[in-house]
């Protein structure tokens, strides 16, 4: 759907076909929170929300684009942008023409594009990291070059952190690019190796959304990688995931309270994030569950990432007829709950969870089951919906 009307604006805005047509997906995380930027473990998966991306070379002057969901924004020059010279959301398109020049691939032209979606936005399930993959396999696509998608990828969190601002880690930008149909993926964000798992036929990933904008997030995220940067000083190691709990008790004295139960969550989420992929093989539905719970409420006591609206979703899926776990995913502070839930049970899930949040939350909140996606890809002119 999304990707009709991105061509046939496309189409309406400059009477000819779009030469290249760029998808990337969002994507949940099952388990392993805010573990990225401290070099541990994420399990992520893309899901069938999409960034399409319609576009051509505009040689004829600045890159203008276009967003049915989020409007126009200014045009920039592509071949010399700089941080600082796009906002709004341009700057995921622009930070990918400055990130993959300043990667040594050489100069990028300017494009006329046109970008449509259904990637809830403010939801916790990354379409920034979507717009930069579909911007970035656009402009690859459009000049015949080619480069591994992980690569891509690091180029796109290369373009968050030092064109949009925020200082993430990889998680989302790999997901977009690295994600398999069917199949979530255990990631060590250190070496970047991936090992694709299989979520059973009877499980449904369900993203349950508070229906809250998420706020304060790029302060309180770069302020929660400062409190991990601390803590790595006071225990003398390079990235938490060298870290344990033993370690972590041995140096509690001389912590700042603070900087100490941040540093709890990132150790015991790694583990959790090791220990669900093991319950996640041997169909340990229970054990899944445990985690899953345990996720959420380190999140949101130690981590403090969590909101009001967020521990009700989790609270009201927990109890919810089918649920096999639930918790927060992404950075937090509002967005979207993602809960395994059993398909059979679906529609009962449903209704309890809508319910239940209704009468705590006074909201609406939004179940809707996802199915695992690819990563993000050109699709070829052939497959150009007429
Ligand atoms: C955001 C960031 C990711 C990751 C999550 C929290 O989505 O972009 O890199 O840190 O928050 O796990």
């Amino acid at each position: 759907m999304s990707q009709l009307v991105a061509v046939e604006e496309f189409q309406k805005l400059y009477g000819r076909d779009p030469e290249v047509i760029a998808v990337a997906p969002g994507r949940i995380n099952l388990i392993g929170e805010h573990t990225d930027y401290n070099e541990g473990f994420v399990f992520p998966a893309a899901i069938d929300k999409h960034v399409f991306l319609a576009a051509s070379y505009g040689p004829e002057g600045l890159s203008t684009l276009k967003s049915m969901e989020m409007g126009d924004c200014p045009g920039f020059e592509a071949t010399t942008v700089k941080p600082g010279e796009v906002h709004g959301w341009g700057a995921y398109g622009g930070g990918m023409a400055w990130a993959m020049r300043e990667a040594g691939l050489g100069e990028f032209p300017n494009v006329h594009a046109v970008v449509s979606g259904d990637v809830p936005i403010g939801s916790g399930v990354s379409s920034s990291a979507a717009l930069e993959l579909a911007f970035g396999v656009m402009w690859l696509q459009l000049t015949g070059r080619e480069l591994p998608m992980k690569e891509l990828a690091l180029i796109a969190q290369k373009c968050e952190n030092k064109f949009v601002g925020v200082n993430s880690g990889i998680m989302d930008q790999m997901a977009s690019a690295m994600g398999k149909a069917g199949f979530a993926m255990f990631l060590d964000t250190r070496s970047l190796d991936i090992q694709y798992a299989k979520v059973p036929d009877e499980l449904s990933v369900v993203i349950c959304d508070t229906k809250t904008p998420r706020a304060l997030t790029t302060s309180a995220y770069n302020e929660r990688r400062s409190q991990c940067e601390q803590a790595c000083r006071d225990l003398g190691i390079k990235a938490l995931r060298d870290a344990d709990m033993s370690m972590l008790e041995a140096a509690r004295s001389k912590m700042d309270p603070v900087v100490y139960k941040r540093a709890r969550h990132v150790i015991t989420e790694n583990s959790r994030c090791v220990m669900f992929k093991q319950a996640l093989e041997e169909g340990d539905l229970k054990q899944i569950g445990v985690l899953m719970r345990g996720s959420h409420e380190s999140l949101r006591d130690d981590y403090e990432v969590s909101s009001r609206e967020l521990d009700q979703m989790a609270a009201a899926a927990w109890d919810a007829p089918g649920c096999v776990g639930a918790r927060m995913t992404g950075a937090g502070f509002g967005g979207a709950c993602v809960a395994l839930v059993m398909t059979a049970d679906l529609s009962a899930f449903t209704e309890h969870v809508q319910t239940v949040y209704r009468e705590k939350a006074g909201l609406h909140g939004d179940i809707t089951p996802c199915q695992l996606s690819d990563g993000a890809h050109a699709i070829v002119a052939t497959q150009t919906p007429s």
